[in-house]
Order: structure tokens, then C-alpha cells, then sequence
């Protein structure tokens, strides 16, 4: 069975290419590399023995996209194309509005000329806002505070308008909570430009010596240890979540909506605890005021998946910290080294 993935050179994307190339999937990979280096694609390649395709482009670019899908027989696209950086989307919304919610529509649009009519989407749990009662279940109130998370609800809304209009369209969108890890073998990770804005990548640049120490954002919140409460998930369950996804509803019409978590929130200095043990070094921190826009405490109700996709996250707090901490000291400078 032959994929498009758009974005597949990023952090998730390569994750998924892995697992979806040893379940034995022909992979197709679109990419701008604005985010991502070739290179991630090579280690893909590397890590399974097997060979995918890359094609260099942007999917905004419709009739690139158009000729792309035509010139294929595939079944389905997993769409991660996107940009994600919550503080950037403030600054430059119209980008973020381009890019996600723009680009999703040309890439709808060639789709449908193509007549593909499966799509897997990388939604958010962002789409939750500012959660009114955890666990999060796939039911709770939507809403967005920046615009990144509204572009997320905006092609969730574009998505289920589609399908609700033709019955041939599956649409899965599937809401990431937290991603970090990285692949067993060090050889593919997060590789964030500049500074990251992620606690776990930052951690890490701590820990490998790149910044001096970790920044806590606020312990005045209404949790065990007043710091901010998140659902953690190693990227390779998240992978395998996708392949899931597929198996079920490649080809079976309908919209379906899961939350990709673990069920289980740590907080920062809970994480921070368990990288220091995983890479046997200290990770010396300071409290700041909290952060603008950031949620008290956040987890998911993952059952849905595992009711409809006999699907779960199998990976603990360790195999998190332990992976990401290998990926991290073998590549100090991700995949420039
Ligand atoms: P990433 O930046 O590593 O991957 C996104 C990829 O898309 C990059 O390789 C980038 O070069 C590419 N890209 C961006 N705009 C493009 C365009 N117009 N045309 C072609 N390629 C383009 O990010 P990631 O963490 O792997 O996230 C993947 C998806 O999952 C994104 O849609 C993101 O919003 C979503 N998501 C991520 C997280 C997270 O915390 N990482 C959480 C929830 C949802
Ligand atoms: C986690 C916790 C911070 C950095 C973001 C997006 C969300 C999704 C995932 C894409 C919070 C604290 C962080 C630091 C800290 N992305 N923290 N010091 O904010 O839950 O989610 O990424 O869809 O949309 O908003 O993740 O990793 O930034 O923060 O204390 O230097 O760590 O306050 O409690 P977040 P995060």
C-alpha cells in the first residue's frame, strides 16, 4: 500500500516513516525542509534498510501537489506538514494561517483531483484550550487561545465540513498530547532551530551542557508540586498510533477523532527529576514567573483509541528520557553531527 506523507522529514513525521516502513508501506515524502533536514530521511532509510521517495516541495503549491497525487496510486496521505511554534504563530499569524490552514487546502484540493480520499491529521490536544476537567476526552469543549491552536480547529472544522459534504472521505485527525523521545537506535530525534520552547528539548540542551539551566514557568499552579501538569508521549507511540489509525480506517468513510496520550500527566520538575537519572548529570534549575498562556495541568482520556484502535502507549517515563537523552549526547548538534 503506497503513502503520501507531507512533512515526513520532521520530528513525528520521520518517527511514523519508520514504523510505517516496517509494517512494509510504500512511503512517498513531501517536504519544504523549512523545519527538517534531509538528513532525518537518510537515518529513516539507515534504521529500516528499506528506501522511500522525497520529493522537495511545499504543499501550498496545488498543482505541484496535483501532479504529485496523480502520478500515484495512493491509498492514503498522513498530512504533518505544518508549522507549530505557539509563541511564533503570535507574531506572524498570517504565516501560520498559510501554512496549516492554507496548505491543508491545497492539499485537499489536489486530493480530490486525484480522488484520494483517506486523510490522516496531525491535530493537537491545544484544541482543548484551557481544559475544564482532566482527564480530556475527545468530547470536551474546543477552543484556542493563539493562533496556532486556531488554525488546528480551523482545519479540524475544514475537515469534518468535507467529509460531512461527500461520504467517500475518512478523516482521522488525531490529537498529539506532548511528544518527546526520540527513535531506540539515536539515530533520528527532535532537532529544534535556535532555542528550544519545548521543556524537554530544553532539558536536554541542559543537560548536554548547550544552556546553563532550566527555566521553571511558574510552581504557583493547583498541582502536586505547583509546576505544569502534561500528558508526555514517546514519539514512537505516537508513531505506531498513526499505523493504527491507518489500519483501521484507511478506506472507512466517516470522521474519526482520537486523542493520542497516555492517560498520565507528570509535571516540569517530575520530568526534570527523570532526565537528571537517565543522563546521570545534574539539571540545575531556577523558578520564573509563570509563562503567558500556558494551562495549569493537562492529560488525556486515551481510551477511545484503544476501544476503536487496539491501540495504546506502551513506552514509560524512562524509555522517554533514556531515548531522547541517547539521541541528544550522540548528536549535541542534531543532525549536523
Ligand atoms: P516538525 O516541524 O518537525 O515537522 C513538520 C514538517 O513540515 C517539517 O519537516 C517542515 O519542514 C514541514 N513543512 C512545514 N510547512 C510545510 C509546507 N508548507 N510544505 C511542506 N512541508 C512543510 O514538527 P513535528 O513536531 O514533527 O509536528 C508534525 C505535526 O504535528 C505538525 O502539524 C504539528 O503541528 C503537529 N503537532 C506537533 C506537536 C508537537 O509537540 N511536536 C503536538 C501536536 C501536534
Ligand atoms: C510543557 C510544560 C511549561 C519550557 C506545546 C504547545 C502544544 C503542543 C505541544 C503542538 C509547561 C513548562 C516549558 C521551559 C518550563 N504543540 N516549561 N520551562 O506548552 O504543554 O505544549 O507543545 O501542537 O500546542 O502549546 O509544552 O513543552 O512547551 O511545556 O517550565 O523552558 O513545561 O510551562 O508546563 P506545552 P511545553
Amino acid at each position: 500500500m503506497k503513502l503520501l506523507i507531507t512533512g515526513g522529514a520532521g520530528y513525528i513525521g520521520s518517527h511514523t516513516c519508520v514504523e510505517l516502513l516496517e509494517a512494509g508501506y510504500e512511503l512517498v515524502v513531501i517536504d519544504n525542509l523549512s523545519n527538517s533536514k534531509r538528513a532525518s530521511l537518510d537515518r529513516v532509510m539507515e534504521i529500516t534498510g528499506q528506501r522511500l521517495t522525497f520529493v522537495e516541495g511545499d504543499i501550498r503549491d496545488t498543482s505541484s501537489m496535483t501532479s504529485l497525487l496523480k502520478a500515484h496510486s495512493f491509498e492514503a496521505v498522513i498530512h504533518f506538514a505544518g508549522l507549530k511554534a505557539v509563541g511564533e504563530s503570535s507574531r506572524l499569524p498570517v504565516n501560520y494561517y498559510d501554512h496549516n490552514v492554507g496548505g491543508t487546502i491545497s492539499l485537499l484540493k489536489a486530493m480530490q483531483a486525484a480522488e484520494v480520499y483517506t486523510l490522516i491529521f496531525s491535530s493537537s490536544a491545544t484544541v482543548y484550550g484551557d481544559p475544564e476537567t482532566v482527564p480530556i476526552t475527545e468530547s470536551a469543549p474546543l477552543s484556542a487561545t493563539n493562533p496556532y491552536g486556531w488554525s488546528k480547529l480551523m482545519v479540524e472544522q475544514v475537515l469534518s465540513d468535507l467529509q460531512a459534504s461527500d461520504d467517500r472521505w475518512s478523516v482521522t485527525l488525531l490529537r498529539y498530547f506532548n511528544p518527546v523521545g526520540a527513535h531506540q537506535s539515536g539515530l533520528i530525534g527532535e532537532d529544534p532551530n535556535g532555542i528550544p520552547n519545548n521543556l524537554l528539548p530544553y532539558i536536554s540542551q541542559v543537560a548536554i551542557g548547550k544552556l546553563s539551566h532550566l527555566r521553571v514557568f511558574g510552581d504557583d499552579y493547583p498541582t502536586l508540586d505547583g509546576t505544569g501538569v502534561r500528558d508526555y508521549i514517546h514519539v514512537v507511540d505516537l508513531a505506531l498510533g498513526h499505523l493504527a489509525a491507518l489500519k483501521r480506517n484507511v478506506h472507512r468513510p466517516g470522521r474519526h477523532v482520537y486523542n493520542l496520550g497516555t492517560g498520565k500527566g507528570y509535571s516540569v520538575l517530575e520530568m526534570r527529576a527523570a532526565f537528571e537519572q537517565a543522563a546521570e548529570r545534574p539539571i540545575p534549575y531556577e523558578v520564573v514567573a509563570r509563562r503567558p498562556g500556558d494551562i495549569a495541568a493537562c492529560w488525556a482520556d486515551p481510551s477511545l483509541a484503544m476501544q476503536e484502535l487496539s491501540w495504546s502507549a506502551v513506552r514509560g517515563l524512562e524509555d522517554m528520557t533514556i531515548d531522547g537523552w541517547r539521541w541528544q549526547s550522540r548528536s549535541p548538534n542534531g543532525y549536523e553531527d
